[in-house]
């Protein structure tokens, strides 16, 4: 199966700084390469590139109506944009959104037939008290979700991995991957300080059906490097 390479922008990069890195990468792509890009909402722009993806990073389970700020259904219905990122751990912790909101927004995206990348992932507390732990904290983070939804992609993302140039182990993913993997059927995506060196192994392994990148997304050079890793596998 062909390797899923995401890169998610968080509250990086501009409009047009955007705009260039897409319509280049864009170009470099193979149609076998499974390439999507969460840009901020404010450079969110038409789903129609010849090889990539654009998804939201973020998404109010809503058509429109009065919620300051937030982009609605109509709006990306107009962009074409039928990807959502779901249950990011900057959402849930900055952001506070509950599990019981994390639902309510995949069953109004599923409503929409939207592929839903689902992120999960553990505190550092949680991981030093041990597998059992982290196990019953991702449980958690399945609750009220429809695990058999076929648009699923779930993203595990270990908290204390983002952000802080210190990747999970292989074999930290690769048990992990598989307890996801025994819930559910659906492809699972490590995420957390995955970069042009520690791709290749992370992709190799088993368990591993792609990445979720932020920093070392952003220069467009270093995420292509990535991509180029994904092929060789
Ligand atoms: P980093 O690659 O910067 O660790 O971020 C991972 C992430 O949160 C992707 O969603």
């Amino acid at each position: 199966m062909t390797k899923i390479i995401a890169a998610n922008f968080k509250t990086n990069h501009t409009r047009k700084s955007t705009e260039e890195y897409i319509q280049s990468l864009d170009k470099k792509l193979l149609p076998s390469d499974k390439v999507y890009i969460f840009p901020t909402p404010i450079a969110l722009c038409e789903n129609n590139f010849k090889h990539l993806n654009i998804g939201t990073q973020n998404a109010y389970p809503i058509f429109n109506g009065a919620f300051t700020g937030e982009i609605g259904l109509q709006a990306l219905k107009e962009l074409n944009i039928k990807t959502i990122l779901i249950g990011h751990s900057e959402r849930r912790n900055i952001l506070k959104e509950s599990q019981e909101f994390c639902a309510e927004k995949f069953n109004f995206f599923m409503k929409e037939e939207f592929e839903i990348i689902y992120c999960v992932g553990e505190s550092l507390c949680v991981r030093e008290k041990g597998f059992e732990d982290v196990k019953k904290f991702i449980q958690t983070q399945f609750e009220n979700i429809p695990i058999k939804y076929p648009k699923l992609i779930v993203a595990y993302e270990p908290i204390w991995a983002i952000g802080s140039g210190m990747s999970a182990s292989l074999e930290q993913i690769s048990q992990t991957h598989c307890f996801i993997k025994s819930i559910c059927d659906a492809p699972v995506l490590y995420g957390g300080s995955v970069n042009a060196k520690n791709a290749s192994e992370i992709l190799n392994t088993k368990e591993v059906d792609g990445v979720l990148v932020g920093s070392a997304s952003l220069d467009m050079e270093s995420f292509y490097e990535i991509i180029k890793k994904a092929r060789e596998k």
